[in-house]
């Protein structure tokens, strides 16, 4: 194992924004531009350096949130990569706002559900829409603070979707009170996406367009004038060295422990890919790591192994969330589709030079010995035994979770796959008995303060399962889940389930 190059702040955040990118299906660097973009703006604009430093870090978390999470959205939406392409047509405000979302509503359902899906966005005001962008917003929030970015970029990437006229999603702040952070993020963002599709008119054609609604019009004012030294060779520039050679941190490195944290990160926001996964990158990475430590391997393959375990599935956020909740099986495209993760995961992860070895490990889950595992269809003594673990734990964890197309096999049921696999050559032998001589000593964590009903409740509820269908699951009254969670949310002091549902991972309910 090398893993002796430290790891930058800026390169994590980098990734991340790659990760964002990725997951709304736009082309990849976006993001990065978008910083260039709004670390050019606040020169001209005279920002000092503490809003540049916060305009850098927010840029690069904006749109992170969006990345994961998309399962409420595809419920409305259909493919929600098609509704963020189109995110920027519009100013979205009052009426254009709601036709850009009527627009989009139930593609890809029957006429009868979209138009029941219609009616309900019209009788609730959109609250739902509102609700996942707020989610959205809190996730990149609660992600700087985890990373330890400090207030200065927690508090204007809660207001992400906020607008200068006050308009915007809460529409808690605008004017003076909307941070100069995220007046250049949201400034930047559309610059850099009419850019690159209309060219340097279209860029600003759309920042005098949105001069007073959208965006600050002194900023505004900044940009028209000074537009062509804010542009200049956006086309050719190589976004992931520029960005790197911006950050405003001067290069700091992170902490062991830090770095542990960020990683944990990427896996809860992997899972939130699709609620029945909540869990599984944890659970996966403790699995292993307990397997490689009773197989004796040395403390730093441990190491690599576990943070492995917590990236590995981050690809999946590339593929739509339609396909990782399909309850049909896949058709051959959705397959191949799905299959391309684990190449993205070792993708996403490759400009964090001191991170190779965990990504090439991460990237190899879907290996097997035999040749017949994607995605390069690696065998035998090119896969080392820290993979081996890996695989072998991945593959007994999510046979004991939930997926929407089946339930969780029982422990024994689950216990007698591997062998059959190792059997048949495709997982090895000796990671398959680690394996499972450690399934049984992981122990789950009780969130403090809720009842062990609370506690099933929310671990429900983290899965993505309905109202309706938990009281199902549970033989409860409906009325009787409503209680339990608002006593859950008030216990946890979140508003929305998927703050639920990170509270129930940070807290260790739904992971191993
Ligand atoms: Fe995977
Ligand atoms: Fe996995």
């Amino acid at each position: 194992m090398n893993e002796t190059a430290p790891v930058r702040l800026s390169e994590l955040v980098a990734t991340l924004s790659l990760v964002a990118d990725l997951g709304m299906g736009r082309p990849m660097e976006r993001v990065l531009r978008q910083t260039v973009i709004a670390l050019r703006l606040a020169e001209e604009s005279g920002a000092d350096d503490g809003v540049r430093a916060a305009a850098y870090y927010t840029s690069l978390l904006t749109w992170v949130g969006c990345a994961a999470d998309t399962s409420e959205l595809a419920a409305l939406f259909g493919d929600e990569t098609d509704l963020y392409a189109d995110s920027h047509d519009g100013d979205l405000a009052g009426v254009t706002m709601a036709m850009f979302v009527l627009r989009h509503l139930g593609r890809g359902s029957s006429r009868v559900r979209r138009a029941g899906m219609v009616t309900r966005f019209l009788a609730t005001a959109g609250r739902s829409v509102q609700q996942v962008m707020q989610a959205h917003c809190q996730s990149a929030s609660e992600l700087a603070g985890r990373l330890d970015l400090g207030e200065d970029v927690c508090r204007p990437l809660l207001q992400s979707f906020e607008r200068w006229d006050g308009r915007g999603i809460p529409g808690a702040a605008g004017g003076a009170a909307l941070d100069p952070a995220i007046r250049l993020v949201q400034l930047a963002d559309n610059v850099e996406a009419f850019h690159h599709t209309a060219g340097t008119d279209g860029a600003v054609t759309v920042a005098r367009e949105r001069r007073g609604t959208q965006f600050d019009p002194a900023l505004v004012d900044c940009f028209v004038r000074n537009h062509a030294d804010v542009l200049a060779g956006l086309d050719r520039i190589q976004a992931w060295d520029e960005v790197i050679a911006l950050d405003p941190r001067l290069g700091a490195c992170l902490s062991d422990a830090a770095l542990d944290r960020a990683l944990q990160a990427f896996a809860d926001f992997a899972d939130l890919k699709s609620p029945p996964r909540l869990g599984h990158s944890r659970g996966v990475a403790a699995l292993a790591a307990a397997a490689a430590t009773r197989l004796g391997l040395l403390a730093e393959d441990v190491h690599l192994v576990r943070r492995a375990g917590w990236v590995h599935d981050i690809g999946m956020i590339g593929v739509p969330s339609a396909i990782w909740n399909a309850t049909a099986p896949w058709s051959l495209s959705q397959a191949e589709r799905a299959r391309t993760h684990p190449y993205l995961t070792e993708r996403m992860l490759a400009g964090m030079p001191g991170l190779n070895a965990v990504a090439r490990c991460a990237a190899q889950h879907h290996e097997r010995l035999d040749g017949s595992g994607y995605p390069h269809g690696l065998s035998g003594d090119a896969l080392p035994m820290t993979s081996r673990v890996l695989a072998a734990a991945d593959v007994f964890h999510a046979l004991g979770e939930p997926r929407p197309h089946r339930a969780p096999l029982p422990a024994d049921a689950a216990a007698g796959v591997l062998p059959a696999e190792a059997k048949a050559g495709r997982l090895d032998p000796d990671a398959v008995a680690a394996v499972l001589a450690s399934s049984g000593r992981r122990v789950r964590r009780t969130p403090d303060g809720l009842t062990a009903r609370e506690t099933e409740v929310l671990l429900h509820l983290a899965r993505g399962l309905s109202n309706p269908e938990i009281a199902a699951a549970l033989t409860l009254s409906r009325k009787t889940v409503s209680t339990h969670l608002e006593h859950i949310y008030t216990k946890l002091g979140v508003t929305t389930r998927t703050q639920a549902a990170l509270v129930a991972l940070r807290r260790g309910l739904a992971g191993g």
